[in-house]
């Protein structure tokens, strides 16, 4: 007689669940910030982050007690662009296998791998088929030609609806691009990014002269735009308004990151040329972003390309200071509808904006949206489904099967289904989708994606071998 599986109870299987927690980038980007809540969520107990380059990330979970790991990823790897050509991919080919094959000697100790950026997940798709764990992808961005070049788009959304389990994006924007670029829908898990309050606690009630004394701001009307200094954050958009705005002061917080430093230049220049540059202040990457927001008259933001999700949107709320968000991406998703969402990469509205926030009452709106981010933009309600997400991909094992499995009993609950090779094999050589004959999968591109696959199983015998090497210490 067989034994009916439990009900899902993911709360309390998540707990039992051990993550193998791997991104590529390691300076702390939003993404990054989301990787760290997450492992300080999860705890020593049940993660541990692999990290392939170091950086910001690196130090402070070290701080927070995770343990974590340096698999330093060679150049020819890093040096693959979002939007770079099928020949360099190419050739960053034996260094991802490399590193695919540590990872899945590491991932052993570990019931799922969660990839937290496109470089990682890319590698922990192959770890995870070699070492036979699940894999979830957390996809921070949106697969869309203003982000990335074809190939990648296409090939990580294809690779993702065999190779991992669920991807989670972070805004239903994240979601529609990604399932343009041929990932499958029901595969997708909507996870809104959440923000810790606890740093906000009573600053929406301190004075903002108070603030500006004590940070050393200007007073007089200031705005302030807040993220990492790169083209299409664009810092170039508010400069351009400034001439149109001859009162107005601001501040740009943030530093170059992901070697984007040209466009730090660029925008210093353009500042110069523009006759404003004695209006802006170019704080650089700062800690204190809750006390800057909160200083500042109004919070503008100003992607010129659709933003994923924009956790600073939420966070300027959460200071209690009016934001002006450009259209496109999840700004929609975040504000709903109101008048503070302004026409993306446009100066002359932009500046329109701004006078307009500036010039009126703005206290019922920003009530009516800072009630708005509390119900659906706080850590804990993120950390809830990411539970969720994590407790799906790795349900208990049917009564009856020996449970209790997870890491933690010495033997993967996975590695006990004899037919799980199998299985695996055939689903990675005859994916369901591949079958689809209504998709029109363009059949050179499904082939190749067979071939790599097929020469990459042909070598999974030694590269297990390979894997049974222990995991690497912490760092
Ligand atoms: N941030 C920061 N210091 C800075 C500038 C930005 O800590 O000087 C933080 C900001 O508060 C936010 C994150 O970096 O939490 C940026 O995330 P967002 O989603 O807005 O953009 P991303 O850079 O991830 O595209
Ligand atoms: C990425 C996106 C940003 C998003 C963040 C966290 O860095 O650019 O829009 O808020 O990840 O998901």
């Amino acid at each position: 007689m067989t034994v009916p599986p439990d009900p899902p109870s993911f709360p309390s299987s998540a707990n039992q669940v051990r993550t193998l927690l791997v991104s590529h980038a390691a300076e702390m980007g939003g993404a990054e910030q989301g990787l760290l809540d997450l492992a300080r969520h999860l705890g020593p107990q049940r993660c541990q982050v692999l990290l392939l380059a170091d950086g910001d990330l690196h130090h402070i979970l070290q701080r927070n007690h995770i343990p974590v790991s340096l698999l330093q990823a060679g150049g020819v790897f890093m040096g693959v662009r979002r939007a770079g050509s099928a020949a360099r991919a190419l050739a960053a080919l034996p260094q991802t296998l490399l590193l695919a094959c540590k990872l899945a000697a590491a991932a052993r100790n570990h019931d799922l791998i969660y990839a937290n950026s496109q470089k990682a997940a890319l590698v922990a798709m192959l770890a995870g088929s070699l070492a036979r764990r699940p894999v979830i992808w957390h996809l921070h961005d949106i697969l869309d030609a203003g982000h990335f070049g074809w190939l990648q788009r296409h090939a990580l959304a294809l690779l993702s609806n065999t190779l991992t389990r669920f991807v989670i994006v972070v805004s239903a924007a994240a979601r529609d691009a990604y399932i343009e670029s041929g990932g499958t829908p029901g595969h997708a898990r909507l996870v809104y990014n959440g923000i810790d309050p606890q740093p906000y606690d009573g600053l929406a009630e301190t004075p903002r002269k108070t603030l500006r004394g004590e940070l050393h701001l200007p007073p007089g009307p200031l705005v302030g735009l807040f993220g990492r200094i790169t083209e299409w954050k664009g810092q170039r958009v508010l400069i351009e308004a400034l001439p149109l705005l001859p009162h107005l002061q601001a501040i740009i917080v943030g530093s170059p990151m992901f070697g984007q430093d040209a466009e730090l230049d660029y925008i210093k220049a353009l500042a110069e040329r523009l006759g404003v540059a004695d209006r802006i202040k170019f704080l650089g990457h700062r800690p204190d972003v809750p006390r800057l927001m909160r200083a500042v008259d109004l919070v503008v933001h100003c992607s010129t390309s659709p933003e994923p999700f924009g956790r600073v949107i939420v966070e300027a709320l959460l200071a209690g200071t009016p934001i002006l968000a450009a259209e496109g991406g999840a700004s929609r998703e975040i504000l709903g509808d109101t008048a503070w969402v302004v026409k993306a990469n446009d100066p002359k509205k932009l500046a329109a904006a701004i006078e307009g926030v500036l010039t009126t009452d703005t206290a019922e709106e920003l009530a009516r949206l800072r009630a708005r981010i509390v119900e659906n933009f706080l850590l804990d309600r993120m950390m809830a489904s990411l539970d969720s997400v994590i407790a799906e991909a790795c349900p208990p094992p049917p009564r009856g099967e020996g449970g209790g499995g997870g890491s933690h009993s010495g033997q993967s609950r996975i590695e006990k289904s004899p037919s799980f090779l199998k299985k695996r094999s055939k689903r990675l050589l005859f994916p369901r989708r591949f079958h689809d004959p209504g998709h029109g999968l363009d059949l050179s591109a499904s082939a190749g994606i067979k071939v790599f696959l097929l020469l990459f199983l042909q070598k999974k015998k030694d590269l297990l071998r390979s894997s049974r090497r222990p995991a690497r210490p912490s760092t």
